[in-house]
């Protein structure tokens, strides 16, 4: 029997324009980065709402100007929602996120917004989150600071709009909250792209012609 492969990008664009109508008019709203966000930025200029956004990244910001989004400094304190993809969903609801490297601006874009959304398609739920998670640590003793992580490797990338360098934890761990607490504890680690539950409110993956969506509970 052949199996047919799931077309990706129509998961990822019927996740995104799922992710589109969760937007109400007034809001302000965060633009997370990467492919999948590249199908939530045409959807949501489509609807031709009255919303601010905050993209985490140039090139987002730089297509949304295009399509006609309003986009705006990162200078409020709150956001109202905030949509972005992921790389590795766990089935607890942590994830990794920082493929494109802009998973520092992405985590305080989230941190900010009283709903945080995130679109997939089916490849990105796993049954354990695994390295590479994605780094960005001070240009400043870069070096070191990856030294002491130990198992981490540098990107060939440039550096990130704030000056950070780009790198990858590669080593094996289990409890993501570990290696968490050990990046952020770990001086010159600027952003890590581990993200916990507690930030992430839903989460829309395509399946096929479908979404399904997983609403996390908010009182933990
Ligand atoms: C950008 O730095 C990343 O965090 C992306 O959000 C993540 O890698 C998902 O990207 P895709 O939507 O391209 O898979």
């Amino acid at each position: 029997m052949t199996s047919v492969e799931p077309d990706r990008e129509v998961e990822k664009r019927h996740a995104a324009e799922a992710a589109a109508e969760l937007v109400e008019d007034s809001m302000t709203v965060g633009l997370g980065t990467g492919t999948t966000v590249a199908y939530l930025l045409p959807a949501l200029a489509r609807r031709a709402l009255s919303i601010r956004c905050v993209a985490t990244s140039p090139g987002t910001r730089q297509i949304a100007v295009e399509l006609g989004l309003q986009v705006q400094a990162f200078s409020s304190d709150r956001l109202d929602l905030a949509i972005d993809g992921a790389d590795q969903i766990a089935p607890d609801g942590w994830l990794v996120k920082g493929r494109g490297g802009a998973h520092t601006r992405e985590k305080l874009v989230a941190a900010a917004a009283d709903a945080f959304v995130v679109i997939a398609d089916s490849s990105k739920p796993v049954g354990a989150l695994h390295a590479p998670v994605p780094l960005e640590v001070l240009a400043f003793g870069a070096a070191s600071t990856l030294a002491r992580i130990g198992a981490a490797r540098r990107r060939d990338d440039p550096l990130t709009p704030d000056g950070g360098v780009l790198a990858d934890f590669t080593g094996e761990f289990e409890d993501p909250a570990v290696l968490a607490g050990m990046l952020d504890g770990t001086p010159g680690v600027v952003g890590h792209g581990l993200f916990p539950p507690d930030l992430v409110r839903t989460i829309l993956v395509g399946r096929g012609g479908s979404v399904e969506r997983i609403d996390l509970p908010q009182d933990r």
